[in-house]
């Protein structure tokens, strides 16, 4: 995924004088639980204000004239080098940055970085502060609202007050081989659709045992009531892809609560569901894609978990993602 990450005053501006005009306790907290153990890109100028490599994440600094190498420090002349660079095992390696699982890239500003990533980003963390500033010599670029969804989360500040918001690309089109996969989320249109292909996919699971499906279940009507629920309440969210109108992959991610433990102080956790990939379109990496998608929904959610029960063929790609298997977990039918 790629994301970024600013906070901008009621005017637009982020820099002032080679500085953040603003100091505010705690404003910071999201861009270090955001990119630590994950990449953050940012440009020349923004690296030498702060003057060492963040720790605990891969630093790619963006420069035409300078080169920074070291311990979790990289150097490309674009944005889209970066980008490249972060998922290059051998200059991860240069680096010495060792990931856990599946990494996110965060573009962190300033302006030159901004501009060209926008076409490119999949999410944007964007703090609005409520403040206006004056004289202000960085902007964050303008870009057309129209392509995210928009959530407003969680406000914070003392005398400033500031509100974090996240913009996520509604459609997302990926070049894969020859084709043009687009992935977007599941709307009310998609739904016949969609629940006709989890259908098959349950009938075939059921089914490979020899065991017929029971003829007094009507799954249809007992779909199309949970998910006009739970996609109005919010419980409930799918990434789907697509090769021009033809869906091609699936994927679900439903939200429930238990009450907060050490690892998960909000107690919200994400049920993985509904993955499933055309066989004529596997290997290509859609699952992954789409997992990606789902499980970023869950941390947008706030969740500190995702759980899934996997079929023999999930596991690989799940434990290749960074899931672990949990050795107590245990089932019991009612
Ligand atoms: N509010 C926020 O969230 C936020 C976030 C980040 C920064 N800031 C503020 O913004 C200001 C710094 O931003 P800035 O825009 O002046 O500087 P910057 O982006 O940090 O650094 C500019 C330098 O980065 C390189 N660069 C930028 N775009 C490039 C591109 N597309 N391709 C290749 N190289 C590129 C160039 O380096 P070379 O000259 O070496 O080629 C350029 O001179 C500071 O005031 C900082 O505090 C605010």
């Amino acid at each position: 995924m790629i994301g970024l990450i600013v906070a901008r005053s009621k005017n637009n501006v982020i820099g002032k004088n080679g500085q953040i005009p603003w100091r505010i306790k705690g404003e910071q907290k999201q861009f270090k639980a955001l990119t630590t153990g994950n990449v953050v890109v940012m440009g020349r100028k923004s690296y030498e204000e702060i003057g060492h490599p963040l720790p605990n994440r891969l630093n790619i600094i963006v420069s035409r004239t300078a080169k920074f190498e070291g311990e979790n420090l990289l150097t490309a002349s674009s944005v889209q080098e970066a980008i490249a660079m972060a998922g290059d095992e051998e200059a991860r390696r240069r680096a010495g940055f060792v990931a856990k699982g599946e990494v996110n890239v965060y573009i962190s500003g300033g302006y030159g970085l901004y501009k060209e990533a926008l076409p490119l980003v999949n999410k944007m963390y964007i703090t609005e502060v409520d403040t206006t500033v004056e004289d202000g010599d960085v902007f964050f670029p303008e870009f057309d609202a129209d392509e995210f969804d928009v959530k407003v989360g969680e406000t914070g500040g003392d005398e400033i007050k500031f509100t974090r918001t996240i913009y996520t690309r509604r459609v997302q089109v990926k070049k894969i081989g020859d084709k043009e996969v687009v992935y977007r989320k599941l709307t009310e249109a998609d739904l016949d659709n969609f629940i006709g292909i989890r259908i098959t996919q349950l009938t075939e699971e059921y089914t490979v045992e020899g065991r017929e499906v029971p003829k007094n279940v009507d799954l249809v009507a007992a779909h199309q009531d949970f998910y006009h629920r739970h996609m109005a309440d919010g419980t409930f969210v799918s990434w789907l892809a697509f090769d021009g109108d033809k869906i091609i992959g699936t994927s679900g991610m439903s939200f429930v609560e238990k009450p907060p433990y050490f690892t998960c102080p909000t107690g919200r956790i994400g049920l993985l569901s509904s993955m499933f990939t055309n066989p004529d379109y596997r290997r290509m990496g859609i699952a992954k894609d789409l997992l990606d998608h789902v499980v970023d929904e869950a941390k947008d959610y706030g969740c500190g978990a995702v759980w899934i029960t996997a079929s023999n063929m999930g596991v690989k790609l799940y434990t290749a993602y960074g899931f672990e298997h949990n050795g107590n977990y245990m089932a019991y039918k009612l």
